[in-house]
């Protein structure tokens, strides 16, 4: 992958105007966030920073994203002066989730699903990861950076991972070119946005993300700072938050931040 074929493959109106490309880079989170200052004197609305390899990959809850050369994608959207209350930048996530889970399906044909709030996942195991980040400069979000990690066509996990993760390679029994997906993933991503836009949630997206949402209707676990509770997932509010039913009927509202969910007896 180099900068000219991804430019080549990238087919949007406005998402991504300039695109930054690293053989290897501490974090494409990092990276990004170093260049934001220079993307907003340039007037850019979005830039799109992509890394063969990543030495300080980074997860959610202060995790280290396993990020190895050649085989993968890792990408930050870098969304500058975002018409979004920083309240509601969270939701991006799972804006993103979806994007990822629509373009692994339309292109690959691998029935890819999201778990919330934003890991995307095939046969039960993880093949997509998303950490969004923000500035915020008085009131409003200076720039928000989406980072997506993509397990392509890596075929060798750490053992730790093994059970957990896979790649579009395994599921699909050969290799996937990268500038293709993560063109689509841009390209629904910038559709994806827009609605989002329009209503300022998920409203506009929360039928087709509930479609595709493995947890709906089945039994989770939310494993929260202090506690750990069990209920079966209903679907999502407008905001992004999962609805939650407890052994009595009554159904209360998970914030994504700070918490895991699992299936009972698996990972999803
Ligand atoms: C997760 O823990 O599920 C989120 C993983 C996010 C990984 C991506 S790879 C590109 C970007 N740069 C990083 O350092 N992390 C994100």
């Amino acid at each position: 992958m180099t900068q000219e074929s991804m430019e080549r493959v990238l087919h949007t109106e406005w998402m991504a105007e300039k695109i930054f490309w690293r053989n290897s880079v501490d974090s494409t989170l990092i990276w990004a966030k170093e260049e934001a200052d220079f993307c907003l004197g340039e007037n850019l609305k979005s830039a799109l920073f992509l890394a063969d390899k990543q030495t300080a990959g980074k997860g959610r809850l202060g995790r280290v994203w396993n990020s190895p050369a050649g085989e993968n994608v890792y990408m930050t959207l870098l969304l500058l002066k975002p018409p979004v209350e920083p309240v509601k930048a969270s939701s991006l996530t799972l804006v993103m989730g979806l994007s990822v889970a629509q373009a692994v399906r339309d292109i690959t044909g691998i029935s890819a699903g999201i778990k919330w709030p934003n890991d995307v996942v095939a046969a039960g195991k993880k093949i997509c990861g998303i950490l969004t980040e923000m500035k915020i400069r008085g009131e409003k979000a200076e720039y928000v950076s989406i980072g997506v990690g993509i397990n392509m066509n890596q075929r060798e996990f750490p053992e730790e991972l093994q059970d957990k993760a896979t790649s579009l390679a395994l599921e699909l029994g050969c290799e996937v070119v990268r500038e293709e997906i993560t063109a689509g993933v841009v390209e629904r991503f910038e559709k994806n946005y827009e609605l989002f836009l329009e209503k300022q949630d998920l409203q506009s997206l929360r039928e087709e993300y509930e479609r595709l949402l493995l947890n709906k209707d089945r039994q989770v676990r939310i494993l929260e700072k202090e506690k750990e509770s069990i209920g079966i997932a209903r679907g999502i509010t407008p905001a992004g938050e999962l609805l939650v039913e407890d052994e009595n009927g009554a159904v209360r509202q998970v914030l994504s931040g700070e918490v895991s969910v699992r299936g009972l007896y698996s990972y999803v």
